[in-house]
């Protein structure tokens, strides 16, 4: 028989819409979850506290690990907020979320096992708290993130997002069809948001001036949003991926996989998280979805998942 846990927790992946990299410098962007794939974590009794990743291939000794251990952060971190010893469980992690891809995998893993312990002490943390938990694991993986990340997967709602400000939830205007394809090249943040500072040193008045555009992008955008202008919204994610482009974190595949959603018929197309790899967001009308979503498999996509911004 199946053993029942102690406590679950779950935590979608996300999209970022607009504003990735010039968020890192204090520009806004725009980041929706993305509820059709979640990270999962349960809890069990055992005899020491270990955390299971069976997809990952990882298994944790929780007091043996280094203090560079996400795994192993989230759990002691989550222990040191609830006021509790470190636990005899074993945390077992399944996600649906592809690593490395710009999904908030790793946000969405440690904010699964954060939950899945309170649950299981029936200890609550505020949503804002949850988030600066999140992200001091995020840390590790990104080096200097901006917050977006964990602020997005812990909310779980569509967010206007300024580092250091609380996220402000807004209003969207009308239904919009999103496709997000995966080029398949796995590309780790940290290094993009580093190639990023490198070229900022050496010309940071070039690099503030294409944050601005792209700031600048993010608020038409929001008011796009509000107002459900589809059309609007499309060209202005076409400028931003001009600007990504610029800022040198766009890829031959990214670069191919906007062209071909374009050519079928998307609105607009942009990569959506680090670049040079991971996945693009093309917008698209509910009549082309299809279309769009087999051409994009046809130019190399290795996955492609559909999602709908402001169904509720
Ligand atoms: O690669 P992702 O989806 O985790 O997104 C990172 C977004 C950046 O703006 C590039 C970095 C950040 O910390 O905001």
């Amino acid at each position: 028989m199946q053993e029942s846990p102690l406590g679950v927790g779950h935590a979608p992946g996300k999209i970022i819409l607009f504003g990735e990299h010039a968020v890192v410098y204090g520009r806004p962007a725009i980041a929706v979850p993305l509820t059709q794939v979640q990270a999962h974590a349960e809890v069990f009794p055992h005899s020491r506290c270990v955390v299971e990743a069976v997809d990952l291939g990882r298994r944790v000794d929780v007091a043996e690990a280094t203090a560079d251990d996400p795994f192993a952060l989230v759990v002691r971190l989550t222990c040191a907020a609830a006021a509790r010893e470190l636990p005899p469980w074993r945390i077992v992690v399944h996600s649906e979320i592809p690593i490395a891809s710009g999904l908030g995998s790793g946000a969405a893993i440690s904010a699964a096992i954060a939950r899945a312990l309170l649950d299981a002490w029936d200890v609550l943390l505020s949503p804002a708290e949850l988030s600066r938990l999140v992200y001091e694991v995020e840390k590790l993986h990104h080096g200097t993130p901006s917050g977006i990340d964990n602020t997005v997967v812990v909310y779980a709602t569509p967010v206007w997002f300024v580092k250091g400000a609380e996220p402000e939830p807004f209003h969207i205007g009308s239904p919009m069809h999103f496709l997000i394809a995966d080029t398949g090249v796995a590309s780790p943040t940290r290094l993009t948001v580093s190639a990023v500072r490198a070229a900022w040193e050496q010309n940071r008045a070039r690099y503030e001036a294409l944050f601005d555009r792209i700031g600048a992008v993010a608020t038409a955008a929001r008011e796009a949003i509000e107002q459900g202008d589809v059309r609007q919204l499309g060209s202005l994610m076409d400028r931003n991926q001009a600007l990504l482009a610029e800022l040198q974190v766009s890829s031959p595949e990214l670069d191919r996989l906007c062209r071909a959603a374009r050519e079928a018929g998307a609105l607009g197309a942009k990569l959506s998280g680090g670049g040079r790899g991971g996945n693009m967001i093309a917008l698209v009308e509910p009549v082309a979805v299809e279309r769009v979503a087999h051409t994009l498999r046809r130019a190399g996509a290795v996955r492609v998942l559909s999602t709908l911004l402001g169904d509720r």
